[in-house]
């Protein structure tokens, strides 16, 4: 059973998906604590209303991004988790903490990678004319939503499709993919080599994992 230390920012959704396929065993691991950068946010309820411990480290409190993120891994550390996993966690991370946690911090971004790192990724792509948008599992790594490719999925942008919209299409996908390649770390099937990801052995695409 794998100890799993989760980040969020926001409303937690992904947080929730992943608590329930712990719940129900998807996932052999458990969430030891949830820590997010801003207080009330309703991901601290979810962790809360499943007796998970929680943390606030709010950014504002701190003066550099280096002193803040000490303090997030000096947190972090004391679960000894197995496990980083970012959740709608909104924050530039340091190279020191991305190097601490090398191999073992993944992330979910809501595009599909290479295009469209950094905000706003619904709104470009609907601007851009885009026809299709999605969102990635990768290892995180010091670029920014840079590190190998796990898994994507995608789904379709519709003609007179909201920003929101698509923010709700995508999220339905995040909630299956995440689980399932957190599921695969935890089932020791998942690594990162020399910067690369690897399934069962296997080197894992550029553009993720996809079945033959
Ligand atoms: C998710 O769509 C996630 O991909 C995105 O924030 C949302 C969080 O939703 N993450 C990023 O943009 C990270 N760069 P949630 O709080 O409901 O899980």
């Amino acid at each position: 059973m794998k100890n799993i230390v989760v980040l969020v920012s926001g409303s937690g959704s992904n947080l929730q998906a992943i608590i329930d396929a712990c719940a129900t065993k998807h996932i052999n691991g458990n969430i030891v604590a949830v820590i997010s950068n801003k207080p009330d946010v309703y991901a601290l309820k979810r962790a809360k209303n499943s007796h998970i411990p929680t943390h606030v480290i709010n950014h504002k409190d701190y003066l550099s991004r280096e002193a803040f993120d000490q303090v997030v891994a000096k947190q972090i550390d004391v679960y000894q988790p197995d496990l980083i996993v970012l959740a709608g966690y909104m924050r530039i991370l340091t190279p020191e903490f991305v190097k601490h946690y090398a191999g073992k911090m993944l992330n979910i971004h809501p595009s599909l990678l290479p295009k469209y790192p950094g905000l706003h990724t619904h709104k470009r792509a609907i601007e851009a004319g885009d026809q299709e948008h999605g969102t990635t599992v990768h290892f995180v790594t010091e670029e920014l939503d840079g590190g190998p490719i796990i898994l994507q999925a995608k789904v379709p942008i519709f003609a007179d499709d909201t920003e929101q919209d698509v923010i709700d299409r995508v999220l339905v996908q995040e909630h299956q993919i995440y689980p399932l390649v957190i599921k695969w770390f935890c089932d020791n099937r998942l690594s990162m080599q020399q910067g690369k990801a690897y399934l069962d052995n296997k080197e894992i695409p550029l553009s993720g994992y996809g079945e033959d």
